[in-house]
């Protein structure tokens, strides 16, 4: 059978790479991407709309003949904590009607959650897969929430729904976002063209974090991955590289020069309520995860892409 694939949030910072990585393997056709706004230069099949309007969704469901929904659409940490409400009818208003499509068209579904679902009572180093979940965040409370539901959907309607923990992604196709990891992103953005950058975290704050490639990669494997060998219906931890401000700073520096000021703000608590680092056993044990990229490849890829980019020397 032909997979049609649904992808919402489409143009965000995952599904810029995501959209492209699944044409090349489905063809154009069959990948159809929805979001707020599109880039310009995108060539594909898209439909631009807020996703709340869940009967102009259901149709574009029914008319493409959707078998696989990648729903990306999530206000991230830092604008969940501007606007709360807007966070949980966003985030988790979604979920459950992409879930209940699910059951009615018998859709396969990928969903992100992230280690915003962790908190402070969550063991910080090693992060096992079944732990402490008391996220203080609103966005942390729709990541554990929508872990359970799709846990419930699963159990109690048999709908194949797939989830990983997402550490921080480290990117460079759209700029930085309303997200607390993505002061890495910034610290390229603003490093590369200026030689400066002021940094919203403590120079010794470590999180986990990957580059986009392996997340891309991380979510294809798991919709490939035989149903019999996902046992975790919730999400799984996945887990790459773990580095702090300061490190990545230094790597920065190899490529390029750079003056970091640290300077924290709001950002810092809900730094310092993620881990630092999460054993993902789980997810290599069940269905085969592994990453390939370190700091310093990372680090080398996205100066070059971003210098193409921003048209700098
Ligand atoms: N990148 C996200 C954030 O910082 C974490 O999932 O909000």
């Amino acid at each position: 059978m032909v997979e049609r694939i649904l992808v919402t949030g489409a143009f965000g910072q995952i599904g810029s790479e995501l959209v492209p990585a699944l044409q090349r393997e489905y063809g154009k056709d069959n990948v159809i991407a929805i979001d707020m706004k599109k880039p310009q230069d995108f060539e594909g099949i898209s439909y631009i709309f807020d996703i709340r309007r869940y009967d102009e969704l259901k149709e574009i469901i029914k008319k493409h003949r959707i078998t696989t929904v990648y729903h990306l659409v999530s206000l991230l940490s830092v604008a969940g904590e501007a606007n709360p409400d807007l966070c949980w009818e966003l985030n988790m208003g979604s979920l459950k009607n992409i879930l209940d499509f699910a059951r009615e068209f018998n859709l396969k579904v990928f969903w992100p959650s992230s280690i915003a679902a962790f908190g402070k009572t969550t063991p910080r180093y090693n992060t096992p897969q079944q732990t402490i979940l008391e996220p203080t965040t609103i966005y942390g409370v729709t990541k554990v929430s929508g872990e359970l539901l799709c846990q419930y959907y699963n159990l109690k309607y048999g709908v194949d729904v797939r989830s990983v923990r997402f550490p921080g992604i480290v990117s460079w196709k759209t700029p930085p976002s309303q997200g607390t990891t993505e002061y890495s992103i910034a610290m390229f953005y603003e490093g590369i063209p200026t030689g400066r950058y002021t940094c919203p975290l403590r120079e010794d704050t470590r999180i986990p974090m990957m580059y986009v490639d392996d997340a891309i990669k991380a979510a294809l494997m798991l919709m490939k991955a035989d149903s019999s060998k996902i046992r975790t219906r919730t999400s799984y931890n996945i887990a790459a590289l773990s580095f702090t401000a300061k490190e990545l700073e230094e790597e920065i520096k190899k490529h390029i020069p750079l003056v970091v000021e640290y300077r924290p703000d709001d950002r810092q608590k809900i730094a310092d309520s993620w881990p630092d680092t999460l054993d993902d056993s789980t997810a290599r044990e069940e269905w085969g995860w592994s990453h390939d990229y370190d700091l310093p490849r990372l680090t080398k890829e996205i100066i070059t892409n971003l210098k193409k980019k921003m048209k700098v020397e």
